[in-house]
C-alpha cells in the first residue's frame, strides 16, 4: 500500500514543508505498518497549472505536470494532507491541484494535518466535504497545529504531545486504507 502525503502550500517561506517532513519521519519510523510505503507528494514541486480543462488528466495532450500529478496520486491507496487555512479555507493552490483530477482520488482515504491561527480548523472542516465528492474515508480524529502556539519564532516546535496525536491519526489511516483498499480491489475485480 502507498500513502501519499501531499504537502499543499506552495508559497516562499511557507510552514507547510517542515510540517510535511516531520509527517514523513514520524509515519516512516513511529507507525508500525511495514507494507505501507509513504511518499511526500509536494504540490509546489509539481508546478501545477490553474485548471482551465476538466479533460486535462484523461487527455493525451494535456500539460505534462498534470500527467506526473495524476500518476504520483493514482499510485496511492490513501493520502495525508498537510493544509493551512488561507481565508478561512482551503489554500487556492490546494484547491486546484485537488480539482485537476477526480477518478484518482476515488473511493481513498484521507487523513488531516491542519495548521494555522485557530488550528487550521475551517480548511480542515472544508476539506471534509470536499472530499465526500469522491467518497473519500476520512480519519475522524486530526491534528491541528496552531501557529502562535506551535510555532514560537516561525519555526514548528514539537512536543511528545504532538507526536503521539500525528501517529494515532496515522494508525488510523492504515487500519481504513488496509479496509478501504481490499474493498475498492474487491468491487474493481467484480465490475471486470
Ligand atoms: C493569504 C493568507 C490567508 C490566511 N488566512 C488565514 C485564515 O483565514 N485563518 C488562519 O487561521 N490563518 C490564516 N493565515 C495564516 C496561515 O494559516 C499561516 O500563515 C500558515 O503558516 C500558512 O501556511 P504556509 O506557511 O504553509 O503557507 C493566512 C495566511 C495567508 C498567507
Amino acid at each position: 500500500m502507498k500513502i501519499g502525503i501531499v504537502i499543499g502550500s506552495v508559497r516562499e517561506g511557507r510552514l507547510g514543508e517542515s510540517i510535511g517532513a516531520w509527517v514523513a519521519e514520524r509515519a516512516r519510523s513511529q507507525v508500525d505498518a511495514t507494507d505501507v510505503e509513504w511518499e511526500v507528494l509536494d504540490v509546489k514541486a509539481f508546478n501545477l497549472p490553474i485548471m482551465a480543462d476538466e479533460n486535462w488528466a484523461q487527455a493525451e495532450d494535456g500539460p505534462a505536470e498534470v500527467h506526473r500529478w495524476r500518476d504520483a496520486v493514482a499510485e496511492c491507496d490513501g493520502f495525508v494532507f498537510v493544509t493551512p487555512e488561507y481565508n478561512r479555507n482551503i489554500p487556492g493552490a490546494f484547491k486546484n491541484a485537488f480539482d485537476l483530477l477526480s477518478r484518482q482520488w476515488r473511493d481513498k482515504t484521507l487523513a488531516i494535518v491542519a495548521y494555522g491561527g485557530l488550528g487550521g480548523v475551517r480548511a480542515n472542516e472544508a476539506w471534509r466535504f470536499t472530499v465526500a465528492s469522491y467518497n473519500m474515508h476520512v480519519v475522524g480524529d486530526s491534528v491541528n497545529l496552531i501557529r502562535r502556539v506551535d510555532f514560537p519564532g516561525g519555526t514548528l516546535a514539537l512536543t511528545d504531545h504532538h507526536d503521539a496525536s500525528l501517529v494515532k491519526v496515522l494508525t488510523r489511516l492504515v487500519s481504513l486504507t488496509r479496509a478501504v483498499t481490499t474493498e475498492r480491489e474487491r468491487t474493481a475485480a467484480a465490475s471486470g
